[in-house]
């Protein structure tokens, strides 16, 4: 079968390596990937924002699966552009049409699909710039912190904590009619704090059964103990051991089926991945976010602990077939420490050449984020530069293995968080 993935970053380098290794796998493609891609796919120099360039790729390479690594060509449609031409109807594509997507590009749409089918989160209600007066009145009757987010996509960086009332209404400000975050933040949704440690739980749908895969942590902030801004992630580990049990239980029962029930009765046909932002609060899950693809870099630890072929799987997704598929999970721990660019994620340089980069082993594997290649070099092209995953047989083992593949790689400037996992390790 002819494959293509959509995407460059380290989570599409670790769906196109596990897809590489089925043996369904003809000929696997990659838009438009980066300098580790290219060891496991074919690297195409088409944008993912390029749905024609797309488009003429799949049928120039008889492409029978697609799947959509990012956010943005899902809400902006990727998946209706693609059916819609008469060829490729039969196409099988990993990721939601534009209505499903929209669980991930409009917080308020989020919000209101919860509410409508009794799905916990914190309570919260929506602004737009017309209705500033409303929010300001709105601010002076909610508890502090309180929590800014800008309705439409943003990168990651769309959701602010305030502390008091005076930053929130200056953040509400430059939100609403500075346009802080462009057009995605004309709306803004003002949501109770919620306190609690968060997990990531990551679901795969094909619209009428799902499949829960193995469950993760990220470490969002760019400084050890979670200090300073946030990032789109420097590592991660699954399993998460506080998320085991009667816990798991009440995320299943609470929030996977009435979410995948919800689709349903909206109509709405969802053959993909749902990721599933969490808070424990006391030992309750309640829905932080909802998004619409993997992880990044979640995928670079749940992908390793997923033992059956990838390509079977994303299959009996597109087919809707995944009530009669078994998942076979690998109860190792994996871990993945991402090494970034300093000054990320503010201003960083790129074009710094990549030292010692090793050649992946069973248990630790260096997936690419932000590379490309240069001569005979590689060399860092992004702020986050490298996801370095372990495996081991407990958290210890696996950290111990995706530290030791980082010290061997240099490069000027290189930076990463040395207490990926530190937390959890504590509570064992
Ligand atoms: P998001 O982009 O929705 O994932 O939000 C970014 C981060 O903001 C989350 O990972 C949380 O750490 C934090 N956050 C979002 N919503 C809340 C909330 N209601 N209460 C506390 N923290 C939150
Ligand atoms: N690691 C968080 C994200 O992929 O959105």
């Amino acid at each position: 079968m002819n494959i293509l993935v959509v995407g460059s970053g380290g989570r599409e380098h670790t769906l196109a390596w596990k897809l590489s290794q089925s043996k369904k796998c003809q000929n696997l493609y990659i838009a438009p990937g980066n300098a580790g891609t290219g060891s496991v796919a074919q690297n195409v120099p088409i944008d993912a924002g390029d749905f024609e360039g797309i488009k003429n790729l799949i049928l120039e390479k008889e492409i029978e699966l697609v799947v959509v690594g990012p956010e943005v060509p899902l809400v902006d449609g990727i998946r209706d552009y693609l059916l819609s031409h008469e060829k490729l109807e039969k196409l099988k594509i990993v990721g939601p049409g534009k209505e499903g997507a929209q669980l991930e590009g409009s917080k308020d749409y989020a919000k209101r699909f919860m509410q409508k089918h009794g799905i916990p989160t914190a309570a919260s209600k929506t602004f737009t710039k017309e209705a500033l007066a409303e929010a300001v009145e709105y601010l002076k009757t909610v508890k502090m912190p309180i929590v800014l987010k800008a309705d439409g996509l943003a990168a990651g960086k769309g959701v602010i904590i305030c502390k008091n009332l005076k930053e929130a209404n200056s953040t509400l400000d430059k939100m609403l009619t500075k346009s802080m975050f462009g057009s995605a933040s004309h709306r803004v949704v003002i949501e109770e704090f919620l306190s609690g440690i968060e997990l990531s739980v990551f679901v795969l749908t094909d619209g009428k059964s799902y499949k829960i895969l193995p469950e993760a942590k990220d470490y969002k902030p760019i400084g050890e103990n979670n200090t300073g801004p946030n990032t789109g992630g420097m590592g991660s580990i699954s399993p998460v051991n506080f998320a085991q049990g009667d816990f798991l239980e009440k995320v299943e029962k609470r929030i996977i089926i009435p979410t995948v029930e919800g689709l349903k009765k909206e109509h709405i046909d969802y053959q993909g991945f749902i990721f599933i932002g969490l808070m424990n609060v006391h030992g309750d899950p309640y829905v932080i976010e909802y998004n619409v693809r993997m992880g990044d870099p979640e995928t670079q630890v749940v992908m390793p602990r997923i033992n059956n072929d990838l390509i079977d799987l994303m299959e009996a997704t597109a087919d809707g077939k995944l009530s009669e598929y078994a998942l076979d999970i690998d109860p190792k721990t994996a871990s993945t420490v991402v090494m970034v660019a300093g000054g990320y994620p503010d201003t960083y340089d790129k074009g710094e050449i990549i030292n010692g980069l090793a050649t992946p082993s069973d248990h630790s594997i260096v997936f690419h984020a932000g590379t490309k290649r240069s001569g005979n070099d590689i060399v860092t092209n992004g702020g986050r530069v490298l996801a370095v995953t372990g495996l081991g047989d407990n958290m210890q083992e696996a950290l111990d293995r995706s530290y030791n593949l980082v010290s061997n790689i240099h490069w000027n400037n290189v930076y990463f968080r040395k207490d990926i996992g530190h937390d959890l390790m504590s509570m064992e």
